[in-house]
């Protein structure tokens, strides 16, 4: 009885969110509409894709529901949302969209305040992805991400992290022999820390490491993470490309939403990367973008994304053949799994 109502509880919370993404976007383009009429609109959905789109999010939910019941993250993690940051930022993220329009009409996609520092970043980085200003290089960007992918998501983007951790958890089941805190997991392009701060709660001994790029972000992921119970993941700037640890070092090796923002070949080099860092036995677990071989139900949507979110390397990702990426750097025994609007690669290093 009790478990129906906190279920319903946690369904609610999650339709809330989905509306209230729903009505964000709704609000933004009618207003968009009046300033900058010519700003490229994303075509309407489908009825018959938004009751698909629906049906998944059902399912998506369900599953997290499932994965708590089962204990492999504490419930209350269902219902975690920082109040905080959302009434601090919202009215930001609402101020921030004329600048965005305006860079949108005049096709300005690598556009940087003067302040933010650029020197050093692989070229194929200095994009304002998904319009954001500052791309991912301000301390705004690193304060308004969150609330953004909660929007696109409908709130769906940490269910959609969490699908990571019962393969994650599964994958470590054998070095289950070790002290806990000898663990250790690398989270790779860690961003704003939403990952590292489920992975604490659902294994809160083990040792975590993030790395990510973008320096405002590593200092948005301390702040959040910092608030957490345990020890404080430790986070490096580092390029994915020359990830700055020993060979065979890490028991798990995540990814979340990085793997769309790079081109084919750095995403080779990543893998590779990640290959290396892993130790035998070890699991790489990376969650990103449906494809359009898994979804080919959703195509137009994913063809108006890249244009829509300036995405420009989503195109080539979608028909990307990551299971042959991985294999060719010796992962082997592949899983994938498809949640809602995001796809999962579970693969593991021979054991040595
Ligand atoms: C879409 S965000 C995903 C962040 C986070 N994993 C999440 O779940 O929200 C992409 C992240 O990848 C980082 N990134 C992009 N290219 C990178 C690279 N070559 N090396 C390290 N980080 C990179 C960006 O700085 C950004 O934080």
């Amino acid at each position: 009885m009790l478990d129906n109502l906190t279920k319903l509880t946690y369904q609610t919370f999650q339709q809330s969110k989905n509306y209230f993404g729903l009505a964000h976007k709704i609000l933004s383009s009618q207003l968009r509409n009046l300033v900058h009429p010519t700003v490229v609109q994303m075509s309407n959905a489908s009825p018959e894709v938004i009751v698909k789109l629906q049906n998944r999010l059902n399912q998506l939910l369900e599953a997290d529901w499932q994965d708590a019941q089962k204990q492999i993250y504490p419930q209350s993690l269902l219902f975690d949302n920082s109040w905080e940051d959302f009434f601090r930022y919202y009215p930001m993220l609402c101020l921030d969209l004329p600048q965005m329009w305006e860079r949108i009409t005049q096709n300005r996609y690598q556009d940087f305040s003067p302040e933010t520092y650029q020197e050093g970043y692989p070229n194929y980085y200095l994009q304002n992805f998904h319009h954001q200003t500052d791309g991912y290089l301000s301390d705004l960007s690193a304060n308004l991400y969150d609330l953004q992918v909660e929007i696109l998501f409908g709130g769906a983007a940490n269910p959609m992290r969490r699908r990571i951790l019962a393969p994650l958890k599964h994958g470590l089941q054998k070095f289950q022999g070790l002290p806990p805190r000898q663990l250790r997991i690398l989270d790779v392009a860690c961003g704003t820390g939403a990952t590292l701060k489920l992975i604490r709660a659902a294994m809160p001994q083990a040792s975590l490491f993030g790395t990510d790029l973008s320096p405002a972000y590593l200092r948005k992921a301390n702040q959040l993470l910092c608030q957490n119970p345990g020890e404080l993941p430790q986070l490096l700037q580092a390029n994915a490309e020359e990830l700055p640890y020993l060979d065979n070092y890490f028991h798990a090796v995540t990814s979340v939403f990085l793997f769309h923002e790079l081109p084919a070949s750095v995403r080779q080099t990543v893998i590779e990367q990640c290959f290396r860092v892993t130790k035998p036995g070890g699991v790489l677990i990376i969650c990103d973008s449906i494809q359009m071989n898994d979804s080919p139900d959703l195509a137009d949507m994913m063809d108006g994304f890249p244009k829509m979110f300036h995405e420009p390397y989503y195109r080539h990702y979608i028909a990307d053949d990551l299971v042959e990426r991985l294999e060719k750097v010796g992962f082997q025994d592949i899983e994938i799994q498809v949640h809602f609007l995001s796809k999962y690669f579970i693969a593991y290093k021979k054991e040595g």
